[in-house]
């Protein structure tokens, strides 16, 4: 697909990186982040560095009702795990305090696919660059589970299902593959919608919402894992004229038989009517006393429900889905994040060891980096004292706020001393070293010391 000249093309496998998140969230119909619904928000919400989401409220409900609710992620094994990395982890740190349970997939399959890395490679960079800095991070080993893609056939199995529910022209526009497009490459996010939607089966946790956290250059992948759950469901629900709720079958190869379908396209009225039946008890021993059936166009009608009770009763359907032999998938929900900047000033990248930070570098190499970081700071003293530098484009300032401060208050006084030109931008890059050496020994330290806690994160898969 070639891209309009206004249009932002999100690749994610390429290295372009658009930052205009406004029109990226309006591009793609993201929601917008309201940091009021949010109870104990995190640094990353107060800061607005993640900006938007998909379904969030979904799993806010879930988790304010304590209903069980999960947070995935996946993580390519190759290179080395660098600050812009660490974002995802505290957000999965942060769903995991508010009660959701952790699965993280090691991309080894896609590793293999798009970077030639050998499953054994992946699998030692995945333990020694990635997990262990996760727990160090302070993901709770007894609530995190980590697999290996090569290591769960259902994943795969899952992912080739999905695949009859897209076409290669579809793959083709979301992600830019053609006629020579390596086929491995080509099943990778079909493997990766797989990832996102195992963990609701009853072998991995069953039914329950489960909310993906991502730099938003992997919303292609979100879109296109939740349509397939989508396309999967034998059942949806629209807004019924004159009030309420409509239950409509979507009738497809895989549910003729169970929804009453003949192979000639005639209705097979008994079928129809035990579905429809199954489907009122369901929804009468939920509390909906007003229900009226009619098998013979296939719809079920809710006259007092609201578009407010939409969720639960999609659950309720997907359950009864899973009862007569479907998948029962609900689509994902995601958060998205800003891209944290690179020390340069332009993007953050793992093969330009100068734009990022590592989480094993040493205090010197921290510091030099820091040191010559963008700034956004005046050429001159006296032009500083004057004027006031730009906290905005800052490095050093930003990386303050996005990682290594945790106090608000200081945040605020640094960034308006800073405006004011007050504080100097020698003293601003000394204040961001010694608050980044502070974190990242703390990190270390906790990296040795809880180095045998990372068996106990791992799945036990087989081989
Ligand atoms: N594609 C992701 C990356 O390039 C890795 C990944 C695999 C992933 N499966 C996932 C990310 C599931 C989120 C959810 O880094």
């Amino acid at each position: 697909m070639a891209p309009e000249d206004d249009e932002v093309m999100i690749d994610p496998w390429s290295s372009n990186q658009s930052t205009d998140y406004a029109r990226i969230r309006d591009q793609f119909g993201l929601q917008s982040l309201s940091l009021a619904r949010i109870r104990d928000p995190s640094m990353l919400h107060r800061r607005g560095i993640i900006f938007a989401h998909r379904d969030l409220d979904v799993i806010l409900d879930t988790l304010d009702a304590g209903k069980p609710c999960g947070v995935l992620t996946g993580l390519m094994p190759s290179g080395k795990m660098h600050l812009g990395h660490s974002l995802v982890i505290e957000q999965l740190r942060w769903f995991q305090s508010q009660g959701a349970d952790v699965t993280i997939a090691v991309a080894d399959l896609e590793a293999l696919a798009t970077r030639g890395i050998s499953l054994e490679e992946g699998r030692r960079v995945a333990i020694d660059e990635y997990i262990c800095n996760y727990v160090a991070l302070g993901l709770d080993p007894e609530k995190t589970s980590v697999y290996f893609q090569s290591r769960r056939p259902i994943v795969q199995r899952l992912g080739f299902q999905l695949g009859k529910k897209t076409n290669l022209s579809a793959l083709e526009s979301i992600y830019g593959f053609n006629g020579s497009s390596n086929l491995a490459h080509v099943q990778a996010p079909l493997i990766q919608a797989g990832d996102i939607l195992h963990p609701m089966l009853d072998a991995y946790g069953g039914l329950r919402p489960i909310v993906v956290p991502v730099g938003v250059d992997q919303d292609p992948h979100i879109r296109l894992t939740r349509d397939l759950a989508q396309a999967t469901n034998w059942f949806n629900v629209r807004e019924r004229r004159g009030g309420g709720l409509v239950v409509g079958f979507s009738v497809q190869e895989e549910n003729r038989k169970a929804l009453g379908v003949g192979q000639d396209g005639r209705v097979d009225m008994e079928r129809r009517r035990e579905v429809f039946g199954a489907l009122a008890d369901a929804l009468q021993k939920d509390g909906w006393a007003d229900i009226r059936t009619n098998p013979k166009h296939g719809v079920l009608e809710i006259p007092a429900a609201t578009s407010a009770d939409r969720g639960s009763i999609r659950l309720l359907l997907l359950r009864e889905e899973r009862a007569m032999g479907g998948l029962g998938l609900m689509p994902p929900s995601s958060t998205y994040h800003r891209f944290a900047v690179g020390l340069t000033g332009d993007k953050m990248s793992s093969s330009k060891p100068e734009t990022t930070i590592f989480l094993d570098d040493d205090n010197d190499t921290v510091k030099k980096r820091i040191n010559n970081a963008f700034s956004g700071g005046r050429a001159s003293l006296t032009e500083h004292r004057k004027h006031g530098g730009d906290p905005e484009i800052d490095v050093a300032f930003q990386y303050l706020n996005t990682f290594f401060e945790p106090n608000d208050q200081i945040i605020a006084e640094t960034a308006a001393s800073y405006r004011k030109g007050t504080l100097l931008t020698g003293e601003l890059k000394k204040q961001c070293i010694d608050a980044a050496v502070s974190w990242l020994g703390n990190i270390r330290a906790r990296r040795e010391s809880l180095s045998d806690e990372v068996e106990r994160l791992l799945a036990h898969d087989g081989s």
